[in-house]
C-alpha cells in the first residue's frame, strides 16, 4: 500500500530540471499515510526532495513519527535517499524503521534507518552529562 501511495505520488513530482521523478509515502506510528513528490525549482538548491515532502506532509498533518516509509523513483537501481534526507528521516523515525526503495520497474529493496545513516548526529551529542 505505501509502495502504490508512492507510486502515484510520484507522477505529480515537479522536475522539470532533473526529469527525475520520486515519489514518497510513509505511514506514521499514529497509522496515517502521508506522501510527498520532489518539488523543483529554478533556483536549483531550492528545491525539495520527495521524503521530506512525506515528512512535512505528516506534521502538518499533526502526526509525529515514521513506522515506516517507502520511496520510488525510475532509475536503473533503488535509489538511496540523498544525505539531507537521511538527517531528515533520522529526525523523525527510531533507528529500527525501515526504508524501502522502488524502481518503477520492480526492483526493491530495504535497509533501516540505521543502516542509512551509522553514527547519526541527534540532539544526545548536545548534551554534556
Ligand atoms: N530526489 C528525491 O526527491 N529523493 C531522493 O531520494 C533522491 C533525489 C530528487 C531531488 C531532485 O529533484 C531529483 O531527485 C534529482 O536529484
Amino acid at each position: 500500500m505505501l509502495k502504490e501511495a508512492a507510486t502515484k505520488v510520484r507522477l505529480n513530482a515537479h522536475a522539470p530540471y532533473s526529469r527525475f521523478k520520486v515519489g514518497a509515502a510513509l505511514r506514521s506510528t499514529e497509522g496515517r499515510l502521508h506522501i510527498g513528490c520532489n518539488v523543483e525549482n529554478v533556483a536549483y538548491p531550492e528545491g525539495t526532495c520527495a521524503e521530506a515532502g512525506a515528512i512535512a506532509a505528516m506534521i502538518a498533518a499533526g502526526d509525529t513519527r515514521i513506522a515506516e516509509l517507502h520511496v520510488i523513483a525510475d532509475s536503473p537501481d533503488p535509489v538511496p535517499p540523498c544525505g539531507g534526507c537521511r538527517q531528515k528521516i533520522a529526525e523523525f523515525a527510531d533507528p529500527n524503521v525501515k526504508v524501502t526503495l522502488h524502481t518503477t520497474d520492480g526492483q526493491s529493496v530495504t535497509f533501516t534507518v540505521k543502516d542509512l545513516l551509522p553514527g547519526v548526529f541527534t540532539a544526545a551529542h548536545m548534551t554534556r552529562t
